[in-house]
């Protein structure tokens, strides 16, 4: 049985996504052995829903120390899905290839520091791109530059507003998200 550690610092839907999958099939083999925010958020809740171990550790400098001594040893996975503060360069260099995260655009454009959430699709409608969709991928120090695992494409109407974009592309990351997961931790990359 794999182990995940999930990171959150808002909504939580791909985290619950994330969990649908695991008792549908989709992911298998797999749990989600504690669930960790940033901040006071429903991810949280979502968490406590299930059962799951689910902690609060306040963002800020010493995060990743706090962090790091909570993670379970046998932990396989550590999967960032909406989770919003930096994770320091030691942290990634620890956990190398164990940490992915998911990122509302098609990576290497709009991404980086201060693309997140809405600034992210703002910036797609106003740069006049024809597509968007999601990327999930391996972080690294440099923020948004890890390799990338799967991309995940949707169409920008004439009148397509930020709020309807982060929408569709919700809808995109639920179809992607589970598959990466399932992918890293069987080694299909
Ligand atoms: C997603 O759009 C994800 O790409 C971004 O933050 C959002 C999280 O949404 N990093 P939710 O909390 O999973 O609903």
């Amino acid at each position: 049985m794999k182990n995940i550690v999930v990171l959150v610092s808002g909504s939580g839907s791909n985290l619950q996504r994330i969990l649908d999958s695991i008792e549908q099939g989709i992911i298998q083999n797999a749990k989600v052995s504690m669930v960790v925010a940033d901040r006071d958020c429903y991810g949280l809740q979502r968490a406590e829903n299930k059962g799951i171990k689910n902690i609060l550790i306040p963002r800020g400098k010493s995060f990743c120390t706090l962090l790091d001594k909570e993670i379970p040893e046998n932990t396989d996975l550590i999967v960032l899905a909406g989770f919003l503060s930096i994770i320091t360069q030691e942290f990634c260099e620890k956990y190398q290839g164990k940490i992915i995260n998911i990122h509302p655009a098609l990576l290497p454009k709009f991404g980086g520091k201060g693309m997140w959430g809405h600034h992210v699709h703002e910036a797609v409608i106003a740069a006049g791109e024809k597509e968007s969709g999601a990327t999930v991928h391996f972080v690294t120090p440099g923020v948004d530059e890890g390799q990338m695992i799967i991309q995940g494409k949707v169409e920008i109407a004439e009148n397509e507003s930020p709020d309807s974009l982060a929408q569709k592309v919700h809808l995109v990351e639920y179809e992607i998200f589970p598959k990466a997961i399932q992918m890293v931790l069987n080694d299909l990359r």
